[in-house]
């Protein structure tokens, strides 16, 4: 459980983690290549220590030393993901393209739905059968080869309905190897998908046009070995910039790609506060004392990102007048509403649309995560509630931020965790609470 203690101003620092989204799938990627690669700049995550556990039971060797892993794929075991792995961890289908490129097979199980929507895979499959793959679904597992016994899958011509990321990930690292030319049509533009070429090129890889929505892939026959490094998270560095609107702190954040953060800047803007460049890598957030109502609809990228529309409600809720938050990309990412509602947050919900009427302010209570993303938004709402805001679920929380916790204690935020029931401690023990964290002294006897 996290404690977080309202209402401290935030200052300084903090420096942006590897990309969750791009460590993931690049990680993935490595399987197209019969060397070894060296991947850089990982975020420390659960979710990026599941993928290695997949790759591992795959037969791949991997080491991890600081941000840095060392992935040897030269001997692929297998060609089937195991259950228990994959279903802990969505992106893990990602193999699936990389495998049949490489071996000519996969065997990977549905991942199954999870807590934003159902989330189907029907967009990578229709893509790999266009590529020539044969694909069965049986017993809650995809079969998949390459049809008529040949060794390689054909270059094709594939429209994706929609501008699917992981499905364009998984089709441009299958069609890396195939035979001849794929062309990739609404494809995702997502900085992710710009990395994963990136990295994909750095092995010998030919593709074009990643960052628009048509990507051309000239399959090679073999890759070799490459040292990489991911690109940062946006998503981390837009929940920064948040936690110091929140706060109304000044801060600054090291190691970003100002342009992946675009829209979420304008938001801001938008709402009255304003974000600068120190540097091209750097930015810092200037607050206001308060900000506008504004209106967002999440978007495939360079629209505003879903993965950003929790953190960002935490902000519309202390805005002066009505939000309106259009999620169009999920349709089940509303969860946080009802616990951002236990904080004094006056939201109402009407299928994909949040209408948000600003309060004054929020109180801390206790609350839990429902997903990767909400957990943060509760954290941002926590920071900025008057008293002491209890968050239980963190899994889902460590399963996607770098030390979230410890980034925040860096800019001077009041919190902790703690084992135990989210039960709301008196108000003198808050007092005593603040106080020792702002002293550095013990936290002993609290409830
Ligand atoms: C990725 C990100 C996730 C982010 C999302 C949208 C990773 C590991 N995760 O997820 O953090 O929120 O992009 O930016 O990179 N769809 C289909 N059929 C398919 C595939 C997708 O209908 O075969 C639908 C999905 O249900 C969803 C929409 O397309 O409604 C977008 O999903 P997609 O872009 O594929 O997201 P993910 O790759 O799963």
């Amino acid at each position: 459980m996290l404690r977080i203690w309202g209402k401290q101003p935030l200052h300084g620092q903090v420096k942006i983690s590897g990309a969750k989204n791009s460590a993931l799938v690049v990680m993935a990627g490595t399987l197209l290549c019969s060397d070894d690669c060296l991947l850089r700049n990982v975020p420390s995550l659960v979710d990026v220590a599941r993928m290695g556990d997949i790759l591992s039971a795959l037969g791949v060797k991997i080491q991890r030393q600081g941000d840095t892993l060392a992935i040897d794929a030269s001997h692929i075991g297998q060609s089937e993901a195991p259950y228990e792995l994959v279903s802990q961890l969505r992106a893990s289908f990602f193999v699936i393209g990389p495998l049949l490129a490489r071996l000519g097979s996969a065997r990977v199980p549905l991942p199954g739905g999870c807590a934003i929507g159902a989330r189907p895979v029907d967009l990578h499959v229709r893509g790999l059968q266009a590529m020539g793959a044969d694909v069965q679904i049986e017993h809650g597992t995809v079969f998949a080869s390459v049809r008529g016994g040949k060794q390689r899958l054909q270059g094709a011509r594939i429209y994706l309905d929609c501008p699917s990321v992981g499905a364009t990930e998984t089709l441009m690292m299958a069609a890396t190897l195939a035979e001849g030319e794929t062309i990739l049509e609404n494809a995702a533009q997502e900085p992710e998908v710009v990395d994963l070429a990136n990295f994909c090129r750095a092995m010998g890889a030919q593709i074009r046009g990643a960052g628009t929505n048509t990507i051309v892939i000239s399959g090679v026959p073999r890759l070799h070995s490459t040292d990489y490094s991911i690109i940062p998270d946006r998503i981390e560095a837009g929940t920064f910039l948040v936690a110091g609107a929140i706060t109304h702190s000044e801060i600054s954040l090291l190691s970003v790609v100002p342009n992946h953060l675009n829209a979420v800047v304008a938001k801001l803007r938008a709402m009255g506060a304003d974000v600068v460049a120190d540097a091209p890598d750097q930015l810092r957030l200037i607050p206001n004392r308060q900000y506008r109502a504004t209106d967002i609809k999440t978007l495939p990228f360079p629209g505003f990102p879903t993965d950003m529309q929790a953190p960002f409600m935490s902000l519309l809720t202390l805005s002066e007048g009505n939000s309106v938050i259009s999620e169009t990309v999920f349709e089940n990412r509303m969860r946080h509403v009802a616990e951002l509602s236990r904080m004094g947050a006056d939201i109402t919900v009407k299928s994909n649309l949040a209408i948000i009427r600003g309060v004054p302010t929020l109180s801390g209570a206790p609350v839990v995560a429902t997903d990767l993303r909400a957990s943060a938004a509760l954290i941002l709402a926590g920071l900025a509630a008057d008293g002491v805001t209890t968050i239980q679920e963190l899994q889902h929380l460590d399963r996607g931020y770098d030390n979230l916790e410890g980034k925040l204690q860096g800019l001077g935020a009041k919190l902790m965790r703690v084992a135990g029931e989210a039960t709301a401690p008196e108000p003198n023990a808050v007092e005593a609470a603040v106080s020792a964290v702002t002293s550095g002294a013990p936290l002993t006897g609290l409830p």
